[in-house]
């Protein structure tokens, strides 16, 4: 999906060991339909070479102030005014504090001070390169003069020690990127949302499952985080990462995910129910593995119902807005519809055609009480943008239309 379609990126690379990570950031900047203009200290140029970064970004890539390729020779004007942000990654120690003091003696540096667009910061560095007590200080100087820093991350170093001090992972640092620009229709709510399948134990080596992925679930807990709001993500098992800037719990069964969403939902503004729970579960759990009879007669399970975890929050009393998902076989409109008011929540999102578990892309329509909004078929990161922005404006006192 073409997330940064239109806009366009300076991306800066500073001297350090992570520059190599940058390449793969241009990549998926590039990916997503961002313009990457790469400009280069002298000293990122022993780590990677431009040309590696001019074949990615397909771009001519910058190092030099007297770079005689720019027609007025004012290249710290021309390329900053092109931008819609610029981004520092690797940010080393020397170039934080040259950013803090308002140096400008390269291009880069001086290409940060004439901007007239954003500026994200990547910092990368050894663990006590960032603890010491200046640099501390002049990232605290960038935050308080508007500057987002992204990271660091902590972990093992490339000197061998183990610390904060690591560049986010290109793919942290895109999302990051993603949230950066995303309109802010949730800014300040405060959304829970399940997602995933439910495991409902037999014994200690077999379960009842289904064949959700999640996918659909962390795509609205990414795009309601993109969109300002503080996320609580209930996952049953599925192997996806968490979302950037998501708060993710994870549970196993149906009645630990009714209980973390109780515990949740209470005061929040949204509860999605994305999860694929399970209807049932064996009414005794048997402690040892169920074995095979002599006789070849198959175990018979008793089961009983689980409980409905939107039904419950959506009887809370300063309960959130809810919004459940429909997957029906048949008859979508009406069983959508029944479903909505069966379950006592405002809006029900319904899956058109066959099931789409594991599948990247999807088609909904939305119940609420303006009727029926009919999506088209899109990948589900597009889809949950465009679900989350239509919630936005269904919730009480939305400013949104
Ligand atoms: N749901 C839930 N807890 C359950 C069952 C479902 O929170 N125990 C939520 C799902 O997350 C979804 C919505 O209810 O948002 C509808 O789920 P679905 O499986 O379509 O409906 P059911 O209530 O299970 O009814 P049926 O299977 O009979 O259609």
């Amino acid at each position: 999906m073409a997330e940064l379609a239109g806009k366009h990126i300076v991306l800066g690379l500073t001297g350090g060991i992570a520059c190599y990570k940058v390449a793969e950031l241009t990549r998926l900047l590039t990916k997503a339909g961002a313009t990457v203009q790469v400009v280069m200290t002298e000293a990122a140029t022993q780590f990677i070479t431009p040309v590696t970064l001019q074949a990615l970004s397909g771009r001519p890539v910058y190092t030099s102030q007297w770079d005689a390729r720019v027609p007025n020779n004012m290249p710290h004007i021309d390329l900053s005014r092109e931008a819609d942000a610029i981004v520092i990654a690797p940010a080393s120690t020397d170039f934080i504090a040259k950013l803090a003091h308002g140096f400008a003696d390269d291009l880069l540096s001086t290409l940060c001070i004439a901007r007239d667009c954003p500026l994200l910061v990547v910092p990368a560095m050894n663990r006590q390169m960032w603890q010491n007590p200046a640099t501390q200080r002049n990232a605290n100087q960038l935050r308080a003069d508007g500057v987002r820093v992204l990271g660091p991350d902590a972990g093992p170093q490339a000197c061998g020690e183990v610390g904060d001090g690591r560049m986010l992972e290109p793919a942290a640092v895109y999302s990051a990127i993603v949230a950066f620009f995303a309109p802010k229709h949730l800014d300040g709510k405060r959304v829970v949302i399940t997602a995933g399948p439910t495991f409902e134990p037999i014994d200690p080596v077999r379960g009842i499952t289904n064949l959700s992925s999640g996918k659909m679930g962390f795509a609205l807990a990414r795009a309601a985080a993109n969109s300002g709001a503080d996320v609580t993500l209930i996952a049953g098992p599925t192997a996806l990462d968490t979302p950037w800037g998501v708060w993710r719990q994870d549970v196993q069964t149906a009645q630990q995910m009714h209980d973390a969403a109780l515990a949740s939902a209470s005061g929040a503004d949204l509860f999605i129910a994305v999860a694929a729970v399970a209807d049932w579960r064996v009414a005794h759990v048997s402690e040892r593995k169920i074995k095979k009879t002599a006789d070849g007669t198959p175990p018979a399970f008793e089961f009983v119902e689980n409980p409905d975890i939107l039904a419950a929050v959506a009887r809370l009393p300063d309960g959130p807005y809810c919004v459940g998902f429909a997957a029906e076989s048949d008859d979508l409109d009406a069983n959508a519809a029944a479903k909505r008011v069966r379950k006592n929540v405002p809006l029900l999102i319904g899956n058109v055609g066959p099931a789409t578990f594991g599948r990247d892309e999807n088609e909904v329509a939305i119940y609420d009480e303006h009727g029926i909004t009919r999506l088209p078929r899109a990948d589900k990161t597009t889809l949950a943008t465009l679900l989350i922005e239509h919630i936005a404006k269904r919730l009480p006192g939305s400013l949104f239309s």
